[in-house]
């Protein structure tokens, strides 16, 4: 695959997402305004608003670290499957496209009951891939740089530990679900979970970091050994992405909740119980 023509196509199926989605997908990508500007070929219809994005490297470009056939099956099964089933909910009250995924999900009370969760389930679930997607490349930067190095530095004490605590708070997390680094409401670095496909933003937080933490995304190769899939994805993260992203939190600030890790975890409770 031709990893600059699969950018190219990346970014382009950004611009074609509803804005208030491609605000929060544009934080994760270098050229916002090129992107807003370039209408997709072929692009999204009334009853398609939502579409599978291209990966911008192709499905071999993080080996060994994961593997070209989980990514296949991750990008056009399972990342598929959500935008298909977000379409579908979304064809029921066509009307809500328009306000954009990163909003519908920043408040799913705006959401009609009869189509709330799956719109949950699989708006989440396009909105957290797409993160994801943008967050990785081959032969990326080793480290953080620039602003978010000093503020992890300053939550954390070290960059390794930073990495530990987000390593070990998503191998506790129980089933499947995400492993976050947000900016909190106090636009403080924090690190969360969340269940199954729900997103950092359902809480008022802003993602700065996102790993996949469900068994597809790691089982071919790692089989039950989740945390050995964390510690290898630092590998094939883009911090320079990270780093975008983290400058763009700040900027958008806002949050409604507290977005620690404790504080997230009583949140989850309370849901399932
Ligand atoms: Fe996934």
């Amino acid at each position: 695959m031709d990893t600059q023509k699969s950018r190219r196509e990346f970014l382009l199926m950004l611009a074609s997402l509803p804005a208030a989605f491609v605000v929060g997908a544009q934080a994760a990508g270098p050229s916002s305004s090129t992107q807003r500007a370039t209408a997709a070929p072929g692009g999204a219809t009334g009853s398609q608003p939502f579409r599978l994005p291209p990966l911008p490297y192709s499905y071999d470009a993080l080996e060994p670290f994961i593997d070209a056939k989980t990514m296949e099956l991750h990008h056009t099964k399972h990342h598929a499957a959500y935008v298909d089933n977000l379409n579908k909910a979304l064809s029921q009250h066509p009307e809500l496209a328009a306000r954009g995924l990163e909003s519908l999900l920043g408040d799913l009370t705006q959401v009609p009951e009869d189509i709330r969760q799956t719109v949950r389930n699989h708006g989440g679930g396009h909105w957290n891939h797409t993160f994801f997607w943008s967050l990785m490349t081959p032969g990326g930067a080793k480290v953080p740089a620039g602003k978010l190095a000093q503020a992890l530095k300053s939550e954390f004490g070290e960059i390794d530990t930073f990495k530990k605590q987000f390593e070990q708070a998503g191998t506790k997390h129980f089933g499947s679900g995400w492993v976050w680094l947000v900016v909190s409401r106090e636009k403080k670095l924090a690190i969360m979970t969340t269940p199954n496909q729900d997103t950092p933003l359902a809480a008022g937080a802003k993602p700065v970091l996102g790993n996949d933490v469900w068994e597809h995304a790691y089982y071919l190769k790692y089989q039950n050994r989740r945390g050995e899939y964390l510690a290898a994805w630092w590998n094939v993260l883009n911090w320079d992405i990270a780093e975008k992203n983290f400058l763009a939190a700040l900027n958008e600030g806002s949050s409604r909740l507290d977005c620690t890790v404790k504080r997230h975890r009583t949140l989850a409770a309370s849901r399932r119980s």
